[in-house]
């Protein structure tokens, strides 16, 4: 079931991914291909597939056209990704198996590129086939979670700053929750609203999201200690160079990990009355913990 939630999901949004974004022949042709390299990388695309099985975890069914907010989803998130590699953010060379976008188009086209995969998920949105009422209130939970304001572009920011410090746990503990869980949050959230869930569901939902998106990146630190740059696609060991703030760093290993359980068996019990329904969400949230890349 966890297979065929991936696959479907990765197809589908593929799929939305190659109708929406321009095509490398259209004029100007650098900025397209700029794009589409780091889409079409390889993405797992979590995200997408969160917010699917969040939705048909609602609906019963997957609601149509889904992939068309999943492919909004994965555009914020890759734009996320190429910014985060520039030289003044991350400075990496590999993403995806591949040479970073500003390696490749250079670092004007590559912070264009994110800006306009950007621009492109809000257009997107704007023509999701839901309720108006569902469209605008999930255009806001998603601006809001890559936002400022203990959204996406926070977390960035405490991130680079926390750099060659010693912080807290508190501060790290807001660093991962921002940069990172609150997209996942919007992801499943969205979804929920645009399968017309209730509001008792989407808070449910989102203190599911809240565990598993920290544990996520608890998990991200501590692959980036544990596995090699092949088997993840992105430079292994870059936050101990970068003396980034980490779980690893403060914490060790195996003191991250549990801490990552302890959330996802947390995150579990927030969809105890889904039901069966549940039970792909619930297998996404152990894989987020398991997985290896
Ligand atoms: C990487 O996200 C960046 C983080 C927020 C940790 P993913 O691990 O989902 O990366 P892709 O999309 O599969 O490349
Ligand atoms: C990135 O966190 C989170 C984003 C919002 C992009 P990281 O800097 O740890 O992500 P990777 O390890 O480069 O994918
Ligand atoms: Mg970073
Ligand atoms: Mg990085
Ligand atoms: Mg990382």
């Amino acid at each position: 079931m966890l297979q065929e939630s991936l696959e479907q999901g990765r197809t589908l949004t593929d799929a939305a991914l190659d109708r929406l974004i321009p095509l490398e022949t259209q004029h100007p042709v650098s900025i397209h291909k700029a794009m589409r390299h780091s889409v079409f990388a390889g993405g797992k695309r979590l995200r997408p597939v969160l917010c699917m099985q969040a939705a048909r975890m609602i609906a019963g069914s997957l609601p149509k056209k889904i992939e068309e907010l999943g492919a909004a989803l994965e555009m914020l998130h890759t734009y996320s990704l190429i910014h985060d590699d520039l030289p003044a953010l991350d400075n990496d060379d590999l993403r995806r198996g591949r040479p970073t976008c500003h390696k490749v188009f250079g670092e004007a086209l590559a912070i264009l590129a994110g800006d306009a995969l950007q621009t492109q998920a809000y257009e997107v949105l704007a023509r999701l086939e839901c309720p108006p009422e569902a469209r605008v209130r999930i255009i806001e939970e998603i601006a809001r979670g890559t936002g400022t304001l203990d959204g996406m572009i926070g977390g960035q920011v405490v991130d680079l700053e926390a750099e060659h410090t010693q912080p807290t746990a508190e501060m790290l503990e807001y660093i991962h929750r921002a940069k990172t869980a609150a997209l996942i949050t919007a992801s499943l959230v969205s979804g929920a609203i645009y399968a017309g869930a209730k509001d008792a569901e989407v808070r449910k939902l989102r203190a599911f999201g809240q565990s598993i998106g920290l544990a996520f990146q608890i998990v991200d630190d501590v692959l980036d200690v544990t596995q090699s740059s092949e088997q993840l696609g992105k430079t292994a060991g870059k936050d101990t160079a970068a003396q980034k703030a980490t779980y690893p760093a403060l914490f060790g290993i195996e003191e991250s990990l549990r801490k990552a359980d302890s959330l996802v068996s947390a995150a579990l019990e927030e969809l105890g009355s889904f039901g069966e329904r549940a039970e792909p969400l619930k297998e996404l949230a152990r894989y987020l913990v398991e997985r290896k890349k």
